[in-house]
C-alpha cells in the first residue's frame, strides 16, 4: 500500500448477480464505478470466473495464546483469506476466557500484530463477566455463550443468562448463544455423542432462552444443528446460524468412534442434515465455527478428544460446489455469508454498487478436491477431505489484492476511505483490521 490514495483497481468484466456484466472501478477501499472502465494501475480479468463479495464469518476460535499449536491469528486469518473470507469475529473461550477488558486489549493486541484479514472479537459470558468493561473495550457481541458446557466452555446457568440479557439489551447489543443440553454418560462414539447432545435438548435450550429474554435483547443462536431447533426460532425473536459441518456431513460420513467427526453440537444423521438443508430459506448466516484442534488433539480415543472442527477456508468454497449443482443460488450465497454477517457486525456491504466495501473473492469454474495439505489452518487435517469444492484464485480486501494464486500480502487499511475506524486506530496496520463494536470510545482508549 499506497501512500494517501490507493491505486486504482480494475475487475473487468465481472458478471453481476442478475445477468448485467460490468467493470468494477475500486479506489480507496471502495467500489468507485459500475460500468466501462478507463485504465487502471492493477487490473483483473474476470470472464469465465464468479466473483462474489468476500465473506463475513461471524463465528471463528483463532487459539492462539497458549493454543498456538492448534491456531494463532497469522495461520487463522490467512486461512480465512484463502477461503474467501475478509472478516471474522474471534469467539471468547480462549484460554483464559475473555472476562476483562484488559484480555479484550490483549487480544486485539495479538490478533492486530498478526492478522490477514479484518476481525472482531467476542466478550465471554459467565458470572465473572464484566460487561460493561468489555462492552467499552469494543467486543462486538457477547458470546458465543454456553447454554450448555463445551470444549473449553462453561455452561452458564438462567439467572446469569438473564441479567446479562438484561444488561447487553440496555446497550441494544448483541448476546450469541451456544444452545445445547449434555445428559451424562458415556461418550464413546458419534452414536453416542449425538445421543447425550440431543437435538431435543437443542430445542429445549433455544425455547428456554427465548423465555428467558424478556428485555427483548439481538439474540444470534449459533450453530443450530436440526430442523426442529431452527424452525422453533419464530422470525424476529432471533438470528439463526449453521456451519458447514451440519449442512454436508452426518455422524455416517466417518467410521463410528472416530473423533475427527466430534463437534458441539454432534453431527447428526443423514436425514437430520436433510432436513436442516431443508430450513435453508429460514438461516440468516452460515458461520463456519471454525475450531480447530490438532491431529494429535484429535487421534485420541473419542472420549478424551476435544470437541471441534476446523471450516473457515472450506466453507465458501463448499457452498460454491453446491451452486455449481445448482442446489442454492449465487444471491444466496453472498445473503449468508456477506451481507446478513456484515450488516449484524456493523460492516457496510461489500458488493458491486458504488460506495460498497470493496471485498471480493474470484473463483474460477472448475472444482478442486479438498486435501488438507493444501489448506492455512494448522490443524492440518480437515473434515472435509476428499469433498469437492471451488476455492478462490484471488482475494480482495478493502481494494487490495490479499491473497493471489497461494501467495498472502498483508493488508493495510490504514489509509483507505472505507475504514470505518477513527484515526488513532487507522494508524497502525494491523489495528486498522479491528472492527471495533459500539460500545468503544475514543475518549476511553482501551
Ligand atoms: O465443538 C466445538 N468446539 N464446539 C464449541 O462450541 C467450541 C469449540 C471449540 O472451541 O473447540
Ligand atoms: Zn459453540
Amino acid at each position: 500500500m499506497m501512500g494517501d490514495q490507493q491505486e486504482t483497481l480494475i475487475l473487468r468484466d465481472v458478471l453481476i448477480p442478475g445477468g448485467r456484466v460490468a467493470d468494477i472501478t475500486i479506489r480507496d477501499g471502495l467500489v468507485l464505478h459500475t460500468g466501462a472502465a478507463d485504465r487502471g494501475d492493477v487490473e483483473i480479468f474476470c470472464q469465465d470466473t464468479t466473483v462474489l463479495p468476500a465473506g463475513t464469518d461471524l463465528h471463528v476460535h483463532m487459539r492462539d495464546g497458549v493454543q498456538k499449536l492448534k491456531e494463532t491469528w497469522e495461520s487463522g486469518t490467512k486461512s480465512a483469506i484463502a477461503g474467501g473470507v475478509t472478516a471474522v469475529v474471534d469467539q471468547p473461550n480462549t484460554i483464559p476466557p475473555l472476562i476483562s477488558p484488559a484480555l479484550v486489549r490483549d487480544r486485539v493486541f495479538l490478533a492486530a500484530s498478526q492478522a490477514y484479514c479484518r476481525f472482531a472479537i467476542n466478550g465471554a459470558v459467565t458470572g465473572d463477566s464484566d460487561l460493561t468493561g468489555m462492552y467499552r473495550a469494543g467486543v462486538f457481541a457477547f458470546g458465543e455463550t454456553f447454554a450448555g458446557p463445551s470444549s473449553y466452555g462453561e455452561a452458564v446457568d438462567f439467572e446469569v443468562l438473564s441479567k446479562t440479557m438484561k444488561q447487553i439489551s440496555s446497550w441494544n447489543g448483541i448476546m450469541t448463544i451456544h444452545a445445547e443440553q449434555v445428559t451424562e454418560g458415556t461418550d464413546d462414539s458419534l452414536t453416542r455423542h449425538d445421543a447425550l447432545r440431543s437435538v431435543s435438548g437443542e430445542v429445549q435450550t433455544v425455547q428456554d432462552v427465548l423465555n428467558l429474554n424478556s428485555s427483548q435483547c439481538n439474540l444470534h443462536f449459533c450453530h443450530l444443528s436440526s430442523a426442529q431447533a431452527i424452525q422453533s426460532v419464530p422470525v424476529g425473536t432471533a438470528t439463526v446460524e449453521v456451519t458447514p459441518h451440519h449442512l454436508f456431513l452426518s455422524k455416517d460420513t466417518f467410521s463410528p468412534d472416530d473423533p475427527r467427526g466430534k463437534v458441539n453440537p454432534p453431527l447428526r444423521s443423514e436425514k437430520t442434515r436433510k432436513e436442516v438443508f431443508s430450513c435453508w430459506d429460514r438461516i440468516d448466516v452460515i458461520g463456519s465455527d471454525h475450531a480447530p484442534h490438532s491431529i494429535e488433539d484429535k487421534d485420541q480415543s473419542f472420549e478424551k478428544a476435544p470437541s471441534g472442527i476446523p471450516g473457515v477456508e472450506t466453507m465458501i468454497p463448499l457452498l460454491m460446489g453446491w451452486m455449481v449443482e445448482k442446489k442454492i443460488t449465487i444471491p444466496e450465497i453472498i445473503q449468508k455469508t456477506s451481507t446478513n454477517p456484515s450488516e449484524m457486525l456493523g460492516l457496510s456491504p461489500a458488493g458491486f454498487l458504488p460506495g460498497n466495501r470493496a471485498d471480493f473473492a474470484i473463483f474460477p469454474e472448475e472444482y478442486t478436491t479438498i486435501h488438507a495439505d493444501s489448506l492455512h489452518s494448522r490443524a492440518k487435517w480437515t473434515p472435509f477431505e476428499g469433498m469437492k469444492a471451488i476455492f478462490p484464485e484471488i482475494t480482495i480486501l478493502g481494494g487490495a489484492i490479499v491473497f493471489d494464486g497461494g501467495e498472502f500480502i498483508r493488508p493495510d487499511l490504514s489509509s483507505s476511505r472505507c475504514d470505518i475506524h477513527q484515526t488513532s486506530l487507522a494508524d497502525d496496520p494491523g489495528l486498522s483490521l479491528w472492527i471495533p463494536g459500539r460500545g468503544y470510545t475514543l475518549e476511553k482508549p482501551i
